[in-house]
Protein backbone atom coordinates (compact mmCIF):
# COMPACT_ATOMS: atom_id res chain seq x y z
CA UNK A 1 0.00 0.00 0.00
CA UNK A 2 3.27 2.35 0.09
CA UNK A 3 3.28 4.57 -2.95
CA UNK A 4 5.87 4.92 -5.16
CA UNK A 5 7.64 8.24 -4.57
CA UNK A 6 9.30 9.27 -7.68
CA UNK A 7 13.19 8.50 -8.42
CA UNK A 8 14.34 12.29 -7.57
CA UNK A 9 12.42 12.01 -4.41
CA UNK A 10 13.84 9.11 -3.40
CA UNK A 11 17.50 10.19 -4.25
CA UNK A 12 17.17 13.01 -1.83
CA UNK A 13 15.17 11.45 1.11
CA UNK A 14 16.67 12.65 3.86
CA UNK A 15 16.07 9.37 6.15
CA UNK A 16 17.14 6.27 4.66
CA UNK A 17 15.23 4.25 7.17
CA UNK A 18 12.26 2.26 5.90
CA UNK A 19 8.90 2.45 8.02
CA UNK A 20 8.28 -0.84 10.10
CA UNK A 21 6.43 -3.33 9.32
CA UNK A 22 2.60 -3.35 10.66
CA UNK A 23 0.50 -6.46 10.45
CA UNK A 24 -2.50 -5.93 12.16
CA UNK A 25 -1.52 -5.02 15.80
CA UNK A 26 2.26 -7.13 14.97
CA UNK A 27 5.02 -3.94 14.47
CA UNK A 28 7.99 -5.21 13.01
CA UNK A 29 11.17 -2.91 13.17
CA UNK A 30 12.41 -4.53 9.77
CA UNK A 31 9.94 -5.01 6.78
CA UNK A 32 11.18 -8.24 6.73
CA UNK A 33 9.53 -11.94 6.50
CA UNK A 34 10.80 -16.00 6.56
CA UNK A 35 8.81 -17.34 4.20
CA UNK A 36 7.79 -20.75 5.59
CA UNK A 37 9.66 -23.67 4.02
CA UNK A 38 8.45 -27.12 4.67
CA UNK A 39 11.23 -28.67 5.60
CA UNK A 40 13.74 -25.97 5.99
CA UNK A 41 12.29 -23.33 9.16
CA UNK A 42 11.44 -25.22 11.65
CA UNK A 43 12.02 -23.91 15.41
CA UNK A 44 16.25 -24.04 15.42
CA UNK A 45 16.02 -22.28 11.96
CA UNK A 46 14.16 -19.60 12.85
CA UNK A 47 15.95 -19.27 15.37
CA UNK A 48 19.03 -18.99 13.88
CA UNK A 49 17.73 -16.81 11.93
CA UNK A 50 16.26 -14.16 14.06
CA UNK A 51 19.20 -13.88 16.26
CA UNK A 52 20.91 -11.91 13.18
CA UNK A 53 18.20 -9.37 12.54
CA UNK A 54 14.56 -8.89 13.24
CA UNK A 55 11.42 -9.74 11.37
CA UNK A 56 8.81 -12.10 11.11
CA UNK A 57 9.71 -15.74 11.16
CA UNK A 58 6.80 -18.15 10.26
CA UNK A 59 7.34 -21.78 11.16
CA UNK A 60 6.67 -24.61 8.38
CA UNK A 61 2.88 -25.34 7.34
CA UNK A 62 0.75 -27.57 8.51
CA UNK A 63 -2.95 -28.30 7.86
CA UNK A 64 -5.83 -27.61 8.88
CA UNK A 65 -7.09 -30.84 9.64
CA UNK A 66 -3.83 -32.04 11.24
CA UNK A 67 -4.41 -29.26 13.96
CA UNK A 68 -8.09 -29.91 14.45
CA UNK A 69 -7.32 -33.68 14.70
CA UNK A 70 -4.52 -32.57 17.37
CA UNK A 71 -2.09 -34.53 15.17
CA UNK A 72 1.20 -34.42 17.69
CA UNK A 73 3.69 -33.86 14.71
CA UNK A 74 1.77 -30.32 13.56
CA UNK A 75 1.30 -29.42 17.27
CA UNK A 76 4.97 -30.08 17.23
CA UNK A 77 5.67 -28.15 14.04
CA UNK A 78 4.01 -24.85 14.99
CA UNK A 79 5.43 -24.97 18.57
CA UNK A 80 7.42 -21.73 19.33
CA UNK A 81 10.74 -20.92 19.47
CA UNK A 82 11.46 -20.44 23.24
CA UNK A 83 9.47 -17.30 24.69
CA UNK A 84 10.22 -15.38 21.09
CA UNK A 85 7.03 -13.41 20.21
CA UNK A 86 5.50 -12.61 18.20
CA UNK A 87 4.85 -15.97 17.15
CA UNK A 88 4.11 -16.81 13.43
CA UNK A 89 2.24 -19.93 11.98
CA UNK A 90 1.09 -21.24 8.20
CA UNK A 91 -2.09 -22.83 7.86
CA UNK A 92 -3.11 -24.51 4.89
CA UNK A 93 -6.42 -25.62 4.05
CA UNK A 94 -9.25 -26.46 1.67
CA UNK A 95 -12.14 -26.10 3.66
CA UNK A 96 -13.82 -23.03 5.48
CA UNK A 97 -15.49 -24.77 8.49
CA UNK A 98 -12.28 -27.09 9.19
CA UNK A 99 -9.94 -23.82 8.82
CA UNK A 100 -12.29 -22.36 10.79
CA UNK A 101 -11.73 -24.48 13.64
CA UNK A 102 -7.81 -24.63 13.51
CA UNK A 103 -7.73 -21.31 13.54
CA UNK A 104 -9.84 -21.13 16.53
CA UNK A 105 -8.23 -23.86 18.25
CA UNK A 106 -5.16 -22.00 17.70
CA UNK A 107 -6.22 -18.53 19.16
CA UNK A 108 -8.31 -19.89 21.83
CA UNK A 109 -5.26 -22.02 23.53
CA UNK A 110 -2.66 -19.05 22.82
CA UNK A 111 -0.91 -20.85 20.34
CA UNK A 112 -0.19 -18.23 17.52
CA UNK A 113 0.27 -14.56 17.41
CA UNK A 114 -0.02 -14.61 13.52
CA UNK A 115 -2.08 -16.82 11.34
CA UNK A 116 -0.84 -16.80 7.19
CA UNK A 117 -3.01 -18.91 4.81
CA UNK A 118 -1.08 -20.61 2.39
CA UNK A 119 -2.27 -20.62 -1.49
CA UNK A 120 0.92 -20.95 -2.86
CA UNK A 121 1.68 -24.57 -3.56
CA UNK A 122 2.17 -25.82 -6.51
CA UNK A 123 3.04 -29.26 -6.23
CA UNK A 124 1.01 -31.40 -8.48
CA UNK A 125 -0.36 -34.08 -6.27
CA UNK A 126 -2.19 -30.95 -4.11
CA UNK A 127 -3.14 -28.74 -7.31
CA UNK A 128 -4.75 -32.01 -9.26
CA UNK A 129 -7.23 -31.70 -6.56
CA UNK A 130 -7.79 -28.26 -6.27
CA UNK A 131 -6.01 -27.23 -3.61
CA UNK A 132 -2.82 -24.66 -3.26
CA UNK A 133 -2.25 -22.42 -5.85
CA UNK A 134 -4.86 -23.18 -7.82
CA UNK A 135 -7.56 -22.62 -5.31
CA UNK A 136 -7.97 -19.09 -5.70
CA UNK A 137 -9.75 -19.76 -8.87
CA UNK A 138 -13.04 -20.77 -7.30
CA UNK A 139 -13.44 -17.63 -5.66
CA UNK A 140 -16.47 -18.81 -3.62
CA UNK A 141 -14.29 -20.94 -2.21
CA UNK A 142 -11.44 -18.91 -1.75
CA UNK A 143 -13.39 -16.00 0.49
CA UNK A 144 -15.30 -18.79 2.33
CA UNK A 145 -11.80 -20.00 3.33
CA UNK A 146 -9.94 -16.82 4.78
CA UNK A 147 -13.45 -15.40 6.14
CA UNK A 148 -13.76 -18.58 8.59
CA UNK A 149 -10.20 -17.92 9.76
CA UNK A 150 -10.53 -14.22 10.34
CA UNK A 151 -13.87 -14.65 12.55
CA UNK A 152 -12.31 -17.14 14.43
CA UNK A 153 -8.98 -14.55 14.42
CA UNK A 154 -10.76 -12.00 15.13
CA UNK A 155 -12.15 -12.44 18.70
CA UNK A 156 -7.96 -12.65 20.34
CA UNK A 157 -7.08 -9.63 18.41
CA UNK A 158 -5.01 -12.54 15.91
CA UNK A 159 -4.08 -11.18 12.45
CA UNK A 160 -4.72 -13.35 9.63
CA UNK A 161 -2.68 -12.99 6.42
CA UNK A 162 -2.98 -14.72 2.88
CA UNK A 163 0.03 -15.97 1.14
CA UNK A 164 -0.59 -16.70 -2.70
CA UNK A 165 0.69 -17.26 -6.48
CA UNK A 166 -0.01 -14.96 -9.16
CA UNK A 167 -3.01 -17.66 -10.21
CA UNK A 168 -2.80 -20.88 -11.86
CA UNK A 169 -1.00 -20.30 -15.52
CA UNK A 170 -0.66 -16.38 -16.91
CA UNK A 171 -4.44 -17.77 -18.77
CA UNK A 172 -5.76 -17.30 -15.30
CA UNK A 173 -4.42 -15.27 -13.06
CA UNK A 174 -6.06 -14.70 -9.34
CA UNK A 175 -3.86 -12.31 -7.81
CA UNK A 176 -5.35 -9.08 -7.91
CA UNK A 177 -8.90 -10.29 -7.08
CA UNK A 178 -7.67 -12.41 -4.34
CA UNK A 179 -5.94 -9.75 -2.61
CA UNK A 180 -9.09 -7.17 -2.99
CA UNK A 181 -11.33 -9.98 -1.51
CA UNK A 182 -8.49 -11.09 1.02
CA UNK A 183 -8.99 -6.71 1.69
CA UNK A 184 -12.22 -6.95 1.81
CA UNK A 185 -13.21 -9.57 4.31
CA UNK A 186 -10.94 -8.06 6.68
CA UNK A 187 -7.32 -9.78 6.12
CA UNK A 188 -4.37 -8.44 7.33
CA UNK A 189 -1.88 -8.44 5.04
CA UNK A 190 -1.28 -10.17 1.43
CA UNK A 191 1.89 -11.65 0.37
CA UNK A 192 2.27 -12.60 -3.21
CA UNK A 193 5.21 -14.93 -4.93
CA UNK A 194 5.02 -13.56 -8.38
CA UNK A 195 5.31 -16.95 -10.09
CA UNK A 196 1.78 -18.62 -11.14
CA UNK A 197 0.97 -22.41 -10.44
CA UNK A 198 2.60 -23.48 -13.84
CA UNK A 199 5.93 -21.32 -13.37
CA UNK A 200 6.42 -23.69 -10.35
CA UNK A 201 10.18 -22.18 -9.75
CA UNK A 202 11.38 -21.18 -12.80
CA UNK A 203 12.46 -18.39 -14.60
CA UNK A 204 12.30 -15.41 -12.78
CA UNK A 205 9.66 -13.83 -10.32
CA UNK A 206 7.17 -11.33 -11.84
CA UNK A 207 7.76 -8.47 -9.93
CA UNK A 208 5.40 -6.15 -12.00
CA UNK A 209 3.20 -8.16 -10.69
CA UNK A 210 3.71 -7.40 -7.41
CA UNK A 211 3.97 -3.86 -8.29
CA UNK A 212 0.38 -4.37 -9.55
CA UNK A 213 -0.84 -5.86 -6.61
CA UNK A 214 0.30 -3.06 -4.47
CA UNK A 215 -1.61 -0.68 -6.89
CA UNK A 216 -4.52 -2.56 -6.15
CA UNK A 217 -4.58 -3.54 -2.74
CA UNK A 218 -5.13 0.09 -1.00
CA UNK A 219 -5.72 -0.91 3.05
CA UNK A 220 -3.58 -3.07 4.05
CA UNK A 221 0.12 -4.00 3.47
CA UNK A 222 1.08 -5.88 1.04
CA UNK A 223 4.13 -7.89 0.91
CA UNK A 224 6.53 -8.85 -2.16
CA UNK A 225 8.08 -12.67 -2.42
CA UNK A 226 10.65 -14.38 -5.05
CA UNK A 227 14.17 -14.03 -5.63
CA UNK A 228 15.14 -12.21 -2.85
CA UNK A 229 18.74 -13.23 -2.60
CA UNK A 230 20.92 -10.26 -0.98
CA UNK A 231 19.64 -7.01 0.74
CA UNK A 232 19.96 -5.24 -2.45
CA UNK A 233 17.50 -7.24 -3.97
CA UNK A 234 15.21 -6.77 -1.20
CA UNK A 235 15.31 -3.20 -1.57
CA UNK A 236 15.65 -3.22 -5.31
CA UNK A 237 12.12 -4.94 -5.03
CA UNK A 238 11.04 -2.46 -2.76
CA UNK A 239 11.83 0.35 -5.07
CA UNK A 240 10.30 -1.35 -7.78
CA UNK A 241 7.39 -2.12 -6.92
CA UNK A 242 6.44 -0.34 -3.51
CA UNK A 243 5.86 -3.03 -1.50
CA UNK A 244 5.49 -2.94 2.59
CA UNK A 245 7.73 -5.73 3.26
CA UNK A 246 9.94 -8.61 1.70
CA UNK A 247 9.25 -12.65 2.03
CA UNK A 248 12.33 -14.25 1.46
CA UNK A 249 13.12 -17.79 1.16
CA UNK A 250 15.63 -19.50 -0.33
CA UNK A 251 17.83 -16.90 -0.33
CA UNK A 252 18.69 -17.09 2.97
CA UNK A 253 18.98 -21.48 2.78
CA UNK A 254 22.71 -21.53 4.27
CA UNK A 255 22.79 -17.50 4.76
CA UNK A 256 20.74 -17.30 7.83
CA UNK A 257 22.99 -13.91 8.54
CA UNK A 258 21.02 -12.39 5.07
CA UNK A 259 18.58 -11.53 7.54
CA UNK A 260 21.64 -9.21 9.48
CA UNK A 261 22.04 -8.06 5.84
CA UNK A 262 18.16 -7.23 5.98
CA UNK A 263 18.12 -5.40 8.97
CA UNK A 264 21.00 -3.60 8.17
CA UNK A 265 19.87 -2.60 4.19
CA UNK A 266 16.67 -1.05 5.57
CA UNK A 267 17.76 1.33 8.38
CA UNK A 268 19.89 2.64 5.86
CA UNK A 269 23.18 1.23 6.85
CA UNK A 270 25.86 -0.27 4.22
CA UNK A 271 27.50 -3.02 6.30
CA UNK A 272 27.24 -6.57 5.57
CA UNK A 273 28.06 -9.83 6.67
CA UNK A 274 30.58 -11.14 4.31
CA UNK A 275 31.50 -14.68 5.82
CA UNK A 276 34.83 -16.33 5.53
CA UNK A 277 34.76 -20.15 6.20
CA UNK A 278 35.26 -19.72 9.85
CA UNK A 279 31.97 -17.71 10.58
CA UNK A 280 30.06 -20.68 7.92
CA UNK A 281 31.71 -23.41 10.27
CA UNK A 282 30.81 -21.71 13.47
CA UNK A 283 27.04 -21.13 12.25
CA UNK A 284 26.37 -24.88 10.55
CA UNK A 285 27.65 -26.25 14.46
CA UNK A 286 25.25 -23.82 16.06
CA UNK A 287 22.78 -25.02 13.39
CA UNK A 288 23.46 -28.42 14.93
CA UNK A 289 23.17 -27.38 17.71
CA UNK A 290 19.91 -26.58 17.83
CA UNK A 291 18.43 -28.84 15.65
CA UNK A 292 19.70 -31.34 18.49
CA UNK A 293 17.15 -29.19 21.00
CA UNK A 294 14.06 -29.45 18.45
CA UNK A 295 14.13 -33.31 17.10
CA UNK A 296 13.78 -36.64 19.47
CA UNK A 297 17.44 -37.67 18.45
CA UNK A 298 20.92 -36.36 17.61
CA UNK A 299 20.38 -38.69 14.59
CA UNK A 300 17.48 -37.39 13.41
CA UNK A 301 19.08 -33.89 13.91
CA UNK A 302 21.98 -34.21 11.91
CA UNK A 303 19.91 -36.28 9.28
CA UNK A 304 17.95 -33.30 9.20
CA UNK A 305 21.10 -31.20 8.44
CA UNK A 306 22.52 -33.00 5.85
CA UNK A 307 20.41 -30.62 3.29
CA UNK A 308 21.48 -27.67 4.25
CA UNK A 309 25.31 -28.82 4.04
CA UNK A 310 25.60 -27.83 0.43
CA UNK A 311 24.05 -24.51 0.94
CA UNK A 312 26.62 -23.21 3.52
CA UNK A 313 28.90 -24.31 1.57
CA UNK A 314 27.95 -22.61 -2.15
CA UNK A 315 30.57 -20.83 -3.31
CA UNK A 316 33.51 -21.76 -0.52
CA UNK A 317 36.44 -24.36 -2.10
CA UNK A 318 35.92 -27.46 -0.11
CA UNK A 319 36.86 -30.79 -1.74
CA UNK A 320 34.64 -33.24 -2.84
CA UNK A 321 34.98 -35.85 -0.46
CA UNK A 322 34.81 -33.63 2.56
CA UNK A 323 31.36 -32.47 0.99
CA UNK A 324 30.13 -35.65 0.50
CA UNK A 325 30.79 -36.83 4.07
CA UNK A 326 29.65 -34.01 5.39
CA UNK A 327 26.39 -34.70 3.63
CA UNK A 328 26.37 -37.88 5.28
CA UNK A 329 26.80 -36.80 8.98
CA UNK A 330 25.18 -38.42 11.95
CA UNK A 331 26.63 -37.43 15.09
CA UNK A 332 27.58 -33.80 16.07
CA UNK A 333 31.20 -35.12 16.83
CA UNK A 334 31.52 -36.35 13.58
CA UNK A 335 30.39 -32.90 12.46
CA UNK A 336 32.91 -31.58 14.56
CA UNK A 337 35.84 -33.80 12.88
CA UNK A 338 34.50 -32.89 9.78
CA UNK A 339 34.44 -28.77 10.03
CA UNK A 340 37.55 -29.00 11.09
CA UNK A 341 38.74 -30.29 7.84
CA UNK A 342 37.63 -27.02 6.35
CA UNK A 343 39.90 -24.45 5.51
CA UNK A 344 38.92 -22.17 7.84
CA UNK A 345 41.55 -19.20 6.94
CA UNK A 346 39.46 -18.94 3.21
CA UNK A 347 37.68 -15.62 3.09
CA UNK A 348 34.35 -14.90 1.47
CA UNK A 349 34.68 -16.03 -1.97
CA UNK A 350 32.00 -13.50 -3.34
CA UNK A 351 30.11 -13.59 -6.42
CA UNK A 352 30.11 -17.44 -6.17
CA UNK A 353 28.23 -17.76 -2.93
CA UNK A 354 25.93 -15.49 -3.95
CA UNK A 355 22.51 -15.39 -6.87
CA UNK A 356 20.35 -18.26 -6.82
CA UNK A 357 19.78 -21.10 -4.58
CA UNK A 358 17.66 -23.55 -3.56
CA UNK A 359 14.62 -25.19 -5.38
CA UNK A 360 14.66 -24.01 -9.03
CA UNK A 361 13.20 -26.30 -11.93
CA UNK A 362 11.20 -25.88 -14.95
CA UNK A 363 7.52 -24.99 -16.05
CA UNK A 364 5.12 -27.50 -15.95
CA UNK A 365 1.24 -27.68 -17.26
CA UNK A 366 -0.17 -27.19 -13.89
CA UNK A 367 -2.31 -30.58 -12.96
CA UNK A 368 -5.91 -29.54 -12.35
CA UNK A 369 -9.41 -31.25 -11.54
CA UNK A 370 -11.19 -32.14 -14.77
CA UNK A 371 -13.21 -28.80 -15.57
CA UNK A 372 -11.60 -26.99 -12.92
CA UNK A 373 -10.97 -23.86 -15.48
CA UNK A 374 -14.66 -24.21 -16.69
CA UNK A 375 -16.39 -21.90 -13.61
CA UNK A 376 -15.26 -19.65 -11.26
CA UNK A 377 -17.67 -21.31 -8.77
CA UNK A 378 -17.27 -24.87 -6.46
CA UNK A 379 -19.21 -28.00 -7.73
CA UNK A 380 -20.14 -30.44 -5.10
CA UNK A 381 -17.55 -32.88 -6.65
CA UNK A 382 -15.21 -30.83 -6.33
CA UNK A 383 -15.55 -29.64 -2.67
CA UNK A 384 -15.23 -33.46 -1.93
CA UNK A 385 -11.99 -34.34 -4.46
CA UNK A 386 -10.55 -31.38 -2.54
CA UNK A 387 -11.20 -32.70 1.08
CA UNK A 388 -8.80 -35.46 -0.04
CA UNK A 389 -6.28 -32.54 -1.37
CA UNK A 390 -5.61 -31.55 2.36
CA UNK A 391 -4.28 -34.77 2.96
CA UNK A 392 -1.57 -35.10 0.51
CA UNK A 393 -0.01 -31.22 1.18
CA UNK A 394 3.26 -30.90 2.35
CA UNK A 395 4.97 -27.35 1.22
CA UNK A 396 4.97 -24.53 -1.34
C1 LIG B 1 11.84 -26.16 0.39
C2 LIG B 1 10.68 -25.21 0.26
C3 LIG B 1 9.54 -25.39 1.03
C4 LIG B 1 8.47 -24.51 0.93
N1 LIG B 1 7.38 -24.67 1.75
C5 LIG B 1 6.40 -23.72 1.74
C6 LIG B 1 5.32 -23.77 2.66
O1 LIG B 1 5.23 -24.68 3.51
N2 LIG B 1 4.38 -22.80 2.60
C7 LIG B 1 4.43 -21.78 1.69
O2 LIG B 1 3.56 -20.91 1.67
N3 LIG B 1 5.44 -21.72 0.80
C8 LIG B 1 6.43 -22.64 0.83
N4 LIG B 1 7.48 -22.52 -0.03
C9 LIG B 1 7.53 -21.35 -0.92
C10 LIG B 1 8.30 -20.20 -0.27
O3 LIG B 1 7.66 -19.78 0.91
C11 LIG B 1 8.45 -19.01 -1.22
O4 LIG B 1 7.18 -18.54 -1.54
C12 LIG B 1 9.18 -19.38 -2.49
O5 LIG B 1 10.35 -20.13 -2.22
C13 LIG B 1 9.57 -18.12 -3.29
O6 LIG B 1 10.38 -17.28 -2.50
P1 LIG B 1 11.98 -17.24 -2.68
O7 LIG B 1 12.27 -16.89 -4.11
O8 LIG B 1 12.44 -16.15 -1.72
O9 LIG B 1 12.48 -18.58 -2.32
C14 LIG B 1 8.53 -23.43 0.03
C15 LIG B 1 9.67 -23.25 -0.76
C16 LIG B 1 10.74 -24.12 -0.65
C17 LIG B 1 11.96 -23.87 -1.49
Amino acid sequence: MTTLAPAAAQASRPDPAYPPLRIGPIVSRTPVVLAPMAGVTNAAFRRLCREQGAGLYVAEMVTSRALVERNVESLRIIAPDGDFRPRSIQIYGVDPATVGAAVRMVVEEDRADHVDLNFGCPVPKVTRRGGGAVLPWKRDLFRGIITAAVEAARPAGVPVTVKMRKGVDDEHLTYVEAGLTAQEVGVAAVALHGRTAADHYSGTADWDAIATLNEAVTDIPVLGNGDIWSAEDALAMVEHTGVDGVVVGRGCQGRPWLFADLEAAFAGRPDRIRPGMQYVAETMRRHATLMCEVFPSEYKALSEMRKHMAWYLKGYVVGGDLRSRLAQVSTLTELDDLLAELDLDQPYPGEPAEGPRGRAGSPKRPALPDGWLDSRELSEDFQRRLAEAELSVSGG
